[in-house]
Parts: structure tokens; sequence; C-alpha cells
């Protein structure tokens, strides 16, 4: 009997790729780029399933027109998938899945790293000493702000948020205010020392530094726009490891050089990989390249993970991370 032929659309850890090709007939992408509409659409027609992620456009133009697609499922490798147009893969019966739990601390470690680089002035450290600029330790150079004991707020309380205000409250004493769009838990309020507020436009006012953890799409787009970021406390922090859309990144810079914002820490960007070079231009946004769930642990477990879902799936059972 043929084994399922599966389509990867980027490069896995190897030991991942030989776990899948041991069970399928797999389409390595060799360049390791993100393929195109067409490539996805030929795609449809002519494997099992495909393994998508993060860089992978899978918006309607990829189902449109499609009948009787051969693809039954979109084993993505990552937590999020607004990249992925789950209503026109439901419609014609493809199952959607993702990668959750495995990739929590890591992400949540990089929030923190930003936080911290954010709040220090790290970034512009280490520029300065690598530029050979350091002239000596003096009383009043680089002075940041104080992370101990101060007021985090966490948008979105899913597993990543709630990973961060466990580092937050308990490695930091920080109080913790959360903003969820459903009633969050009192015992995981409890955990870490966390209170709900109803609105972003409570939270705002209260927070030192915000942390967003929502999804991304088109229902999240710009959430953080110029009226939200104008209620922050002066000097606040915001720090984005969720997707770039979230933040209107020009109203962003415009807060940062208004005064109103003290910084940003961004591991996401609109249309990345590309990068506004407003935001580069900016000393006190510290940026990093989409680093999450970027430690070799991590991106193994994603890649054992979405093998689960997909063996399920193209065995006829709910996979367990089924999302659409
Ligand atoms: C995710 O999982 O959604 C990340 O952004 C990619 O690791």
């Amino acid at each position: 009997m043929s084994r399922p032929k599966v389509l990867l659309s980027r490069r896995w850890p190897e030991a991942v790729e030989t776990a899948l090709a041991a069970r399928y007939d797999v389409t390595f992408n060799t360049d390791d780029r993100p393929l195109d509409t067409a490539a996805f659409r030929e795609a449809m027609m002519t494997h099992d399933a495909i393994l998508p992620t993060v860089t992978d456009a899978l918006g309607p133009a990829v189902f449109d027109g499609i009948e009787a697609p051969r693809c039954r499922v979109l084993a993505n490798y990552g937590v999020g998938f607004s990249h992925i147009d789950t209503e026109a893969a439901g419609r014609l019966g493809i199952v959607v899945t993702n990668t959750p739990d495995v990739l929590s601390d890591c992400t949540a470690d990089i929030a923190m790293t930003l936080l911290l680089m954010a709040a220090r002035r790290a970034g512009e450290g280490e520029r300065e000493v690598r530029a050979g600029h350091w002239s000596g330790w003096r009383p009043t150079h680089l002075l940041g702000t104080k992370v101990t004991g101060k007021t985090l707020g966490i948008v979105g309380f899913g597993r990543i948020g709630q990973e961060m205000a466990r580092r937050a409250h308990h490695g930091f004493g920080m109080r913790i205010l959360v903003q969820n769009r459903s009633a969050v838990a009192p015992g995981t309020l409890a955990a870490c020392g966390a209170r709900q507020v109803d609105s972003l436009e409570a939270l705002m006012p209260e927070c030192d530094f915000v942390s967003l953890h929502c999804p991304g799409g088109a229902a999240n787009r710009h959430l953080l726009n110029a009226a939200r970021l104008a209620l922050a406390k002066p000097r606040a922090i915001l720090i984005n490891t969720a997707r770039g859309e979230v933040v209107d990144e020009a109203a962003l810079v415009g807060a940062i050089h208004a005064g109103q914002l003290g910084g940003a820490g961004l591991d996401v960007f609109d249309g990345e990989p590309e990068v506004s070079p407003e935001l580069l231009d900016c000393p006190d946004i510290v940026v990093l390249p989409h680093l999450g769930s970027a430690t070799r642990e991590t991106r193994e477990a994603m890649g054992f993970r979405a093998l689960e879902n997909l063996a399920a799936a193209l065995d006829g059972h709910t996979p367990p991370d089924r999302v659409a």
C-alpha cells in the first residue's frame, strides 16, 4: 500500500524529519524559503497533508476555486495559526491543528528577556561596547528602569501569558494585571498573584510594562492603536512576542518619540521579515528576529507534536490539537 504523501513547507530539526520520513512519503522544501500560493494550491491536489508554519501565507487565495482537494490536514508547526484561513479549510473538509504547550516556556523566556533588555537598556549598552564607544562607568550612564516590584499587564492569558506571569511574579515580585477575552479561573489568577481587569482601557494606565500574548489575525489587528497607547502610564514599556499586526507600529514609534512610552521589546513585526526603518531607528526599541520558540528542545517538541496531530488525522481520528 502506498504511503500518505505529505509536504513539509520548511526544514525541521533532523530527528523530526527522520521520524516523518520513516512513516510518510515526504516532499521536502530543500530551499527552506517560504513557498508561494501556487505551490500550496498544487500541494492541495497532490498531497494528503501539508505541514505549514508561520511564514506560510495560507489565505483565501490558496483555497479559492479548489474543489475536492486531496489534502485532508494542515498540521501547523507552531501555536499561532492566523496565517491560515481556517474557514476556507473547514469548507473543504480540511482539518487544521497547531502545537500548543511545548513552546510556552521558551516564548515566555523571550518575552522576559525583552522586558529586561528594554527596561535596562541592554541593547543600547551592547551596541555601545561593540562600537568601541564605551568611555567607562559613570553614575548617570544608560540609566534604565527597575523591574522588581513593578506592575505588568498581560494581554491574553493563555499558556504563554500564564508562564510570563509566573516568571514576573515569582521571579521579580511583579504585580500582575490580566486582560483576557473570557473570564480566567480564580485559581489560575491566584497561582501568579494576578488580577483580571475587564478592558485594555482599564489595564493600560496602571501598568509599567504591558506584554502581549493574544492571537494575531484580523480580529486583533492594531489592538494596540494610538488611542490605547495614549492611555499608557508615562514611560511604560510594551513587549510583543505575539504577532506583529497586534501593534500599530507607526503609533508605537510616535508614542515613544512623544515620551508617552519609555520603550518596547519586539520579537514579531507586521510584514516580517521586513522591519520598518522607524522601528530600527528608535534606540528605545529592542528587536529580535522572532526567536520565541527558538530552542533546540522546543523546535523538536513542536515537530513531534505536529507529527502526532498528522498521524491522528490521517488515521481518521480527531487530532489532539485540532483548532479547526
Ligand atoms: C508560533 O508558534 O506561533 C510561533 O510564532 C512560531 O514558533
